[in-house]
């Protein structure tokens, strides 16, 4: 049996039965294969991909084109870093060789050349979040940096004793142990707002725990385990209406789907850019203008002072008062370009490609016996959280590496997610605009495989 019959479809290779793009596109000439039916690219319209194929994506990632352990790499391990591409690699590297300078010090060309760079990359995160302006991005090292900055910062000045953070139960640890570090100080509540089977917030509790000792609801913008989106712009309003402010968790959102902080109503919102294509140690805050003027700095140094004497030190305006001593500036180089090559795509189509291969993969895997996929609410991203009985999630991903296929085996940094489902550990497959139906495939025949052979 193959992959493809187990998912109920032809066999790669065979003509399709059906068109297995679950699209409200007019149909397109039969395609070879199914697998080629999603990554082929539909007449433009609603439901299709329009302007975008993987392929488009793929030739500019080097990575993809390696081997690991004798077969073509299969990187399915999206949620926890992403792959660069060209562009990416050469803008650090033509940095380094001919641009590197401190910056917002110099009085020399070079500063002048990096500070440009930079603020580039500041407007370019505000483009991206739809924010008002470049001076409501703070450059941070990723969203867990971001996270502690607006609770030692804002949290400090805005907790007292008594207060609650609501926080859903499938958030990241990013997104929960901070709050309990700034709760336990501030004697507040971290309450978690529990989940329904499927994997969405349960939202009759979620209205039953806000009240006007509700002064932050933190929850993520797409689950790294459930691949959840959560109604944010909704929930986001509730809150408003108790006077509490919102922090989304943009880690998982923004590589998959165009986001607008605006339009959601967002206080903060934050992603890291090594899951956007960009280099680890580079990440993004957005607040809103008013609350980030309210803020206190949160850690001090160069850079984010207006004048330092003993007696009185004053700070430079927002955003450089929360960035203290020299950034990674080759980051944000690296960031601009990663979001300049993100958005040279069709992003509508990016995400309607991304949910039907998700589709694919989804159906796919449930066909393999003993599959339990964690998570079931519509509109989740590409992430495929998944235990096989008979078989530990560590063994899974060493069988999968030995075929060159690289996922996540663990508790994914969400232990109160995975316990929801009575379990510590879980594999999870996590897909990226660059991955194929070829790549399920391969993951499937590689399960199948190991199921094969415990048998
Ligand atoms: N937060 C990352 C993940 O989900 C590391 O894998």
């Amino acid at each position: 049996m193959t992959t493809c019959d187990l998912a109920g479809r032809e066999a790669p290779g065979s003509p399709p039965a059906a068109d297995p793009v679950p699209s409200a596109a007019p149909a397109p000439a039969a395609p070879a294969t199914p697998a080629a039916a999603i990554a082929e690219q539909p007449p433009a319209g609603p439901g299709g991909h329009g302007a975008f194929s993987p392929d488009m994506a793929r030739k500019d990632i080097p990575v993809l084109h390696r081997t690991v352990n004798g077969h073509p790499l299969v990187w399915l391990d999206n949620g926890a870093t992403t792959q660069k591409p060209r562009q990416v690699i050469e803008a650090l590297t033509t940095y380094y060789a001919s641009a590197n300078s401190n910056i917002h010090r110099g009085a020399h060309t070079m500063a002048r050349e990096a500070t440009e760079g930079y603020e580039q990359g500041r407007a370019a995160v505000a483009d991206l979040l739809g924010a008002p302006a470049p001076e409501s991005v703070i450059f941070v090292r990723g969203t867990t940096e971001a996270i502690n900055l607006v609770a030692q910062s804002w949290g400090r000045d805005n907790l007292g004793p008594g207060d609650e953070i609501l926080v859903p139960v499938l958030e990241h640890h990013s997104n929960i142990v901070p709050w309990q570090h700034i709760a336990k100080e501030r004697r507040a509540r971290v309450v978690p707002v529990p989940l329904q089977q499927d994997g969405q917030i349960d939202l009759d509790a979620y209205a039953d725990l806000l009240s006007f000792r509700t002064q932050l609801v933190a929850l993520s913008h797409a689950s790294n385990v459930l691949g959840t989106v959560p109604p944010v712009r909704e929930m986001t309003a509730l809150a408003h209406r108790y006077g509490a402010k919102v922090l989304v968790d943009g880690a998982q959102a923004v590589a998959h789907f165009p986001v607008d902080v605006q339009d959601l109503d967002a206080d903060f919102y934050t992603f890291s850019g090594h899951k956007v294509f960009a280099p680890t140690g580079i990440g993004a805050l957005y607040a809103k203008p008013e609350v980030l003027r309210s803020m206190r700095p949160w850690q001090g140094g160069g850079n984010m002072i207006d004048s330092v004497d003993f007696g009185h030190t004053s700070y430079a305006p927002v955003p450089h008062r929360f960035e203290a001593g020299t950034g990674h500036i080759a980051g944000v180089v690296g960031l601009l370009s990663a979001l300049k090559w993100l958005t040279s795509f069709d992003r509508e189509a990016v995400a309607r490609y991304e949910t039907d291969l998700a589709a694919y993969a989804q159906q796919a895997l449930a066909a393999l016996p003993g599959m339990e996929i964690l998570g079931s609410a519509p509109g989740r991203v590409a992430v495929l959280t998944f235990t096989l009985a008979g078989h530990e999630p560590a063994e899974i991903a060493e069988w999968l590496d030995q075929d060159g296929i690289a996922i996540r085996a663990g508790h994914h940094c969400a232990q109160p997610a995975l316990r929801h489902y009575g379990l510590e550990s879980a594999a999870r497959a996590s897909l990226a605009l660059y991955n194929t139906p070829e790549d399920v495939d391969r993951l499937v025949q590689s399960l199948m495989r190991l199921r094969e052979t415990a048998a």
